[in-house]
């Protein structure tokens, strides 16, 4: 079983497929439009570990030579160095124009490959293969590249458009159960900004074996995901006004992350606390929502981080240095209702210390 969603911006319009057991024939399928005989994969290294076989197989079947990069695992990878790393390792040896540079991993790699195929030529021919939930939903959807900056996350990049996504739902099957929360977060997000649905679908993460969750459900909600952002991206690819909406408790969760230099808390988990952060904050600009929809997903949060260790006046820095910050106010998306999302400039620190000690209080 498989879906494909079609995801039209300006740049090009392009379809990502979701399902189990398409990886080979969509690598074939891919390599096959492309002339030239060569293809090129950065993968992440735990992901070549695990899948070395399949990976091995479908490149070989495509029957072109392949230059393959590992990606060191974590969001030290999201770097200019790192950045530069990749971009060498393309020109080196010889991509070109229309050759096709398949990116495979979660939201690092596919960040940091993504960035290294817009800028190697002015851009050369990106095909995504996201194989976390994560990147699946969001991060491989929707032409959002780049790494980090000293001064905060995702300050270096460009909007670029891959040619494809291929969302192949085994690749799931190594996944780490953090990971699985990781990409719950983001699901949960369109929950609360666009689909009440999904807050009920998702309860086949709280399983206890990921073994035991059903691929159709799952293909089925990630489909449904990658719809909702594909909409508004089409609507709002260069994030004009309403592809804000997507930051839901982002805002919060960057400077979340950056307090633990981006390693003792995970992208998903701040994303978690950030929503609870910013439900709070919604509440107190009149809206009235209980945030049991997400804490009913609280058990499959372990953090490895505790509230004490965390300073509320370096929380409220790293937040004035967010890339979303307008003035002297620190811009958020906070809800009306639920999947009612506004953007709202909040000048008073008071509310938002008290919404960060809502939201710490979960961990
Ligand atoms: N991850 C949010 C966006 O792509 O706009």
């Amino acid at each position: 079983m498989s879906k494909g969603i079609q995801v039209k911006t300006s740049q090009q319009s392009y379809r990502a497929i979701v399902g189990e057991g398409i990886f080979e024939e969509q690598i074939k399928e891919i390599s096959d439009s492309f002339e030239g005989d060569i293809n090129f994969l950065l993968v992440d290294e735990n992901v070549e570990k695990y899948h070395s076989n399949i990976i091995d197989h479908a490149f070989e079947a495509a029957g072109k030579k392949l230059f393959m990069m590992s990606v060191p695992e974590g969001e030290k990878s999201k770097s200019i160095s790192f950045w530069k790393t990749c971009v060498e390792f393309l020109l080196e040896n010889g991509v070109r124009r229309n050759t096709p540079v398949f990116v495979m991993g979660g939201g690092v790699t596919g960040d940091v490959g993504g960035f290294a195929a817009a800028s190697a030529l002015r851009g050369v021919p990106l095909i995504h293969i996201p194989t976390t939930v994560l990147a699946m939903v969001d991060s491989s959807i929707g032409g959002k590249t780049g790494v980090n900056h000293s001064t905060g996350k995702n300050l270096i990049g460009a909007f670029y458009q891959p040619q494809k996504v291929v969302a192949e739902i085994a690749f799931l099957n190594s996944l780490p159960r953090n990971e699985w929360a990781n990409g719950l977060s983001e699901i949960l997000k369109y929950g609360a900004i666009e689909r009440a649905d999904i807050f009920d679908r998702a309860t086949f993460f709280l399983e206890d074996e990921i073994s035991k969750i059903s691929r159709e459900k799952l293909t089925d909600l990630i489909a449904d995901c990658i719809q909702i952002k594909a909409d508004i991206v089409k609507k709002d690819e260069f994030e004009g006004n309403i592809r804000a909406y997507l930051n839901f408790g982002h805002t919060f969760a960057h400077a979340l992350e950056k307090a633990c230099g981006y390693q003792s808390i995970s992208h998903g988990e701040a994303v978690y606390l950030g929503m609870l952060a910013a439900i709070d904050l919604s509440n107190h600009f009149g809206a009235n929502l209980k945030p049991d929809k997400l804490l009913n997903y609280r058990s499959l949060y372990s953090y490895r981080v505790s509230k004490d260790q965390l300073s509320l006046d370096d929380l409220m820095n790293h937040m004035k240095f967010d890339k979303k910050r307008t003035n002297q106010h620190i811009r958020f998306v906070l809800l009306k209702e639920w999947q009612s999302p506004i953007l709202k400039e909040v000048a008073t620190d008071t509310l938002i210390h008290q919404a960060w000690q809502t939201a710490l209080q979960e961990i």
